[in-house]
Parts: C-alpha cells; sequence; structure tokens
C-alpha cells in the first residue's frame, strides 16, 4: 500500500500565517511523496457555536486556502469531512474503544474548558474521538500538523493500539509530522501565546486574506524584546518569532537570515518581513479568488468520492470486528 498522509483545518474565522507556515505549506511539499488527503474538517468546527450560514461560507473558503497554497487537486484528496459519512460513523465506533479519562486529559480541552466554563459542549470533549476517525479511516501513515496537535496523534495512536489488540490488527498506526521550524508561529502582540484564530484581538494574528495595508500595520505594531541584536535566541521570543517567519516565508536557512540582518535595527527587520509577507501573499491571494465556485464544486465532489472509497471498507471491516448486526 502507497504511504499516506491525512490532514485538516477546521473551517473557523481568521485562518493565519501559523496555520499556513505550521501546517499547509508542509502538505504541499510532501503530496508528491506520499498518497494525500486533506479534508476541510467541518464537523470539528461546531465543537464551538457557530453560525450556519458562516459556517457553510468558510467551509469552501478553506478548500479554496488548500487550493491557493498549492495543494493540487490532480495529486491530492481535497474533500469537506461531512460529505463522507464514514468520518462521523467511525468516530461513534472509536467511543467503544476511547476511556473518558482519555479525553479529560487532552491540554487543548482543558484550556477551553476553562475559557467556555458553564457552556462547554460535549462535543469538544469527542473532538479528539473524531480526529482520530479521521486518521485511521485511510490507514495513515503520517500526519503533518502543528505542534499543538501532537497529543491528539498520541490519543489517536492508543486508540488504535488498543482497537488492535481488543478486536484483531485493523489500523495502520499513524506519526506526526511537525516540522522543525514554524511548528509554533507566535501571536505579534504576545510572544507567549500562539498566534491564534480565536484570539479576540486581530493585532496577533497575519490573516491569510489580510491586505497590505494591514500587514505593514500588524507587523509595524508588533512586539519586539529588549536590546537590539538580531538573531535566533529563546531567552527573546518576540525577535526569533519574527524571524522564523521571515525564514520560512523567504526560504532561506538561519544563518543567511542571521547574516541578512546583522547590523540592522528592529525597523530594518520589519519593514523587510513585511516586504517578504506582502510578495507571498499577494499571489496566494489571487489564486485564492481565481477559483471558481463550479470548478471547487467539481473537486470537492471529486474527493468526497475517492475518499468514500478508501473510507467505506474501513467502516464495515471495523463494524464487523466489533460484531455490529448489518455489516
Ligand atoms: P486549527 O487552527 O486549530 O484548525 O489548526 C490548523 C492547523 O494549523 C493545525 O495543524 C495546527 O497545528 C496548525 N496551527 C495552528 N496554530 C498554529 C500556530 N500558531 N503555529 C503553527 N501552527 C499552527
Ligand atoms: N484538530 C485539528 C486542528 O485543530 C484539525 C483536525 C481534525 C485534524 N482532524 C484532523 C488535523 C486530522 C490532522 C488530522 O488543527
Amino acid at each position: 500500500m502507497p504511504k499516506r498522509i491525512f490532514s485538516g483545518v477546521q473551517p473557523t474565522a481568521n485562518l493565519h500565517l501559523g496555520n499556513y507556515l505550521g501546517a499547509i505549506r508542509n502538505w504541499v511539499g510532501l503530496q508528491h511523496e506520499y498518497e494525500s488527503f486533506f479534508c476541510v474538517v467541518n464537523l470539528h468546527a461546531i465543537t464551538a457555536p457557530q453560525d450556519p450560514r458562516e459556517l457553510a461560507a468558510r467551509t469552501r473558503d478553506v478548500a479554496r486556502i488548500y487550493l491557493a497554497a498549492g495543494v493540487d487537486p490532480q495529486v491530492s484528496t481535497i474533500f469537506v469531512q461531512s460529505d463522507v459519512h464514514e468520518h462521523a460513523e467511525l468516530e461513534w465506533l472509536l467511543n467503544g474503544v476511547t476511556r473518558l479519562s482519555e479525553l479529560e486529559r487532552m491540554t487543548q480541552f482543558k484550556d477551553k474548558a476553562k475559557k467556555q466554563r458553564e457552556n462547554v459542549l460535549a462535543g469538544l470533549l469527542m473532538y479528539p474521538v473524531l480526529m482520530a476517525a479521521d486518521i485511521l479511516l485511510y490507514q495513515t501513515d503520517l500526519v503533518p500538523v502543528g505542534h499543538d496537535q501532537k497529543q491528539h496523534i498520541e490519543l489517536t495512536r492508543d486508540i488504535a493500539v488498543r482497537f488492535n489488540r481488543d478486536y484483531g490488527e485493523t489500523f495502520r498506526l499513524p506519526e506526526p509530522f511537525i516540522p522543525k521550524v514554524g511548528a509554533k508561529i507566535m501571536s505579534l502582540d504576545d510572544p507567549s501565546k500562539k498566534m491564534s484564530k480565536s484570539d479576540e484581538n486581530p493585532a496577533g494574528r497575519i490573516a491569510l486574506l489580510d491586505d497590505a495595508d494591514t500587514i505593514r500595520r500588524k507587523f509595524k505594531r508588533a512586539v519586539t524584546d529588549s536590546g537590539t541584536e538580531i538573531r535566533f535566541d529563546e531567552s527573546r521570543p518576540a525577535i526569533t518569532n519574527l524571524l522564523s517567519i521571515y525564514q520560512l516565508l523567504t526560504g532561506k536557512t538561519a544563518a543567511e537570515v542571521e547574516a541578512n540582518f546583522e547590523g540592522k535595527g528592529y525597523a530594518q527587520l520589519k519593514s523587510e518581513l513585511t516586504d517578504a509577507t506582502i510578495e507571498f501573499m499577494r499571489p496566494f491571494q489571487e489564486r485564492f479568488h481565481s477559483i471558481g465556485d463550479e470548478e471547487l464544486t467539481r473537486i470537492l465532489s471529486d474527493g468526497r468520492d475517492r475518499a468514500r472509497e478508501i473510507a467505506r471498507p474501513i467502516v464495515r471491516e471495523v463494524m464487523k470486528r466489533m460484531g455490529i448486526a448489518g455489516a
């Protein structure tokens, strides 16, 4: 069987440079080495309240973002999670081998539950089981994601190991693929927090659809560290973050980046970083806007058909092994 990768992004508002540099960008390179599945995980989005009309529109926009970033529908399978019913089905089946204590231990659940307190939806707790279903459904070898998803992939492995032990060898065990640089892009206004979609203050993130003026303004206001030297240094998280973004967007090595900024000041760093970001954004956004509705619909329905072909027999196999009638 060819080696497979699977990944997804939730169609919640404000996709940002962190989502691109930490995840989507790596898919583009990997798609030629692996059989690839890139999913818009809209079922995950309803673990928090959503406006239905906006959610529907954003689901298509996230697929457009995949395409604009360079995911090639001739090579990769791009689809919407809810179009392949097997994701929800397998999630329920995997609930039969997942422990409540495992879900309660997930740091993402704990963090989000803390913020939403009284109104935490049950779906937020089950979220990692649906993610495990996404991954295991395609016998995935590698899952390219940012650092924050590592724990969910470890849980996916635990679930797969337990299923294989209790019901017989069924699932392949996936590995995370987490980039060395870019796995955790930090907020521009607080480098101790990751750049986040849900941060109320938009100043901390460069959204993938921000215009040039907004980008310029956000970098100009970005927090810096004390001192003047421009080099990668863990004890100076703000400058290190800006340098990482610059490095990834320009494709330079860390040494080349440091050499480039030797003897220059923070204003120069911000100005070159702004230019590099705009240079990436311009063609990216042009591609985003040029993808027609019909074309997108065709790509997503082709993707759905390809994904279902693989997902259906796996769910059937799982049901059979679990002794579920009708399998
Ligand atoms: P999410 O925004 O939670 O749907 O995440 C989509 C993808 O982007 C996942 O692979 C995340 O790990 C990745 N990601 C999210 N925020 C960041 C960030 N600040 N830096 C790097 N990767 C990120
Ligand atoms: N939980 C992931 C995130 O928020 C999104 C996601 C859902 C995912 N299912 C997945 C990522 C499967 C990789 C593989 O970023």
